[in-house]
């Protein structure tokens, strides 16, 4: 067991179960000893709240809005998490039959380059609070990546846990980091249950595990981002993919403390979830409506998003319905289509899960779930390079001439404008 040495610097909140509303005090457990519901940090709801001219004038990072964060005083590390682009594409309005269409792009999320980095921001921190000095992860690869990045930076090991069929970019973008990483013969549950038992037997913060409860709020973030990005007010819908499905929860939830705290008016957005339809359990359980999630075998190249048993994915369902959205999952041809697209479009090159997110707006947009006066935000949150497998076959190979004007001017006259 790992010494617990209480950092002064930095406090974590305590803790309320979801379900039962039993309360504890802060501690590296996610799971509620009375029923076993998932644990949330208790905010004081007294504590002063800034304005909006206060979060505007601090830097640019997640930390602007760290009232909203579970941990009190000065949290040590990744200080400059955050604060992603929000980019509108004019041109993929009239493809989903809309008034605006923007994308925050977490593609470029410091520092690995995914919406990740937040909830590792919030997590490692809590790690700080607790004084566990080994952080760890259960990852689909971009976890890995962030886990791996900013337990470098901080000096802390890391234990590093992902499914043995991981994209070679995913591993290189962990391993580059000098983690100790394991690749496990099995599913992400496979993995991730492996490693409930890991945080038990050694002690460790396994940041969506036993740090769990601190970490999702890392991802509220990206909505208050969204909010204040758009001049402090709310799109009409958001798009977002899912995998455990604490993103789409938490970017609700984002959404209604901005609105309470009186920094946003008027009409929460609606959420709509994206899964591939290899994957897509949280999905089948918005359509059914009937509150029972049915466990899958994942089978598609959007392994960053294949989980077939979602720990958040009965909240998520409820969240997309309770928000008058919906949810839809699209093939794997689909999905190729919809990261080329983005890349043609928004000049943004997305990994598979952004690619099941435009594909899953585009089929949503298809089934009429969209108005046109809507304002759309496209969550795409990991980058293309990472996944470069996915678009093996689907692209041209540049031609190899001689360095010779003459072979130019005949390429240039054989090309259409447009002839990918
Ligand atoms: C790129 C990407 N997008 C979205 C998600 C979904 O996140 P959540 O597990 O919060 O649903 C993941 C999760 O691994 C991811 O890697
Ligand atoms: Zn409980």
């Amino acid at each position: 067991m790992t010494a617990v040495a209480v950092s002064p610097r930095v406090r974590a909140l305590p803790l309320r179960c979801r379900n039962c509303g039993a309360e504890t005090d802060a501690a590296p457990v996610a799971i509620c000893a009375e029923c076993l519901g998932p644990l949330e940090p208790r905010y004081d709801a007294a504590r002063r709240l800034p304005t909006r001219e206060e979060i505007a004038s601090r830097g640019p990072s997640l930390w602007r809005y760290r009232e909203w964060l579970p941990l009190e005083g000065d949290p040590p590390y990744s200080p400059d998490t955050g604060f992603t682009p929000l980019v509108e594409v004019p041109r993929l309005a009239p493809l989903l039959g809309v008034a605006r269409v923007w994308v925050k792009n977490d593609a470029v999320s410091h520092p690995s380059l995914s919406f990740k980095d937040r909830v590792v921001a919030a997590a490692i921190n809590a790690a700080a609070a607790f004084g566990l000095d080994t952080v760890g992860c259960a990852s689909t690869g971009n976890l890995a990546n962030a886990v791996a990045a900013q337990a470098a930076r901080a000096g802390l090991p890391a234990w590093i846990f992902i499914p043995d069929n991981l994209e070679y970019g995913k591993v290189v973008g962990t391993s580059v980091y000098a983690p100790n990483l394991v690749r496990i013969r099995g599913t992400y549950d496979d993995v991730n249950r492996l490693c409930a038992q890991v945080a038990d037997r050694f002690g460790w913060g396994i940041v969506n595990v036993n740090l769990r409860s601190y970490y999702g709020e890392g991802s509220k973030t990206f909505a208050f981002e969204i909010a204040e990005q758009l001049g402090w007010r709310f799109p009409t819908a958001v798009v977002a993919p899912m995998a455990g499905g604490s993103l789409v929860s938490k970017l609700g939830k984002g959404f209604r403390e901005f609105l309470s705290a009186g920094l946003v008016e008027g009409e929460l957005p609606r959420l709509y979830g994206a899964q591939a339809s290899g994957c897509a359990p949280i999905v089948r359980l918005v359509e059914r409506g009937d509150g029972q999630l049915i466990p899958e075998i994942p089978d598609t190249i959007a392994r960053s998003i294949a989980i077939g048993s979602p720990a958040d994915g009965a909240y998520a369902a409820e969240s997309i319905r309770q928000s008058g959205g919906w949810a839809a999952s699209v093939s794997d041809a689909e999905l190729v289509r919809g990261i080329l697209l983005l890349a043609e479009t928004a000049g943004i090159f997305t990994e598979t899960a952004g690619g099941v997110t435009l594909a899953s707006a585009l089929e949503l947009a298809r089934q009429g779930h969209f108005r046109p006066n809507d304002e759309v935000v496209l969550c795409i949150t990991g980058n293309g390079l990472k996944t470069v497998e996915a678009l093996s076959g689907s692209l041209g190979e540049a031609p190899v001439l001689a360095p010779r004007l003459r072979d130019v001017a005949d390429l240039v006259a054989r090309t259409s404008p447009s002839s990918r």
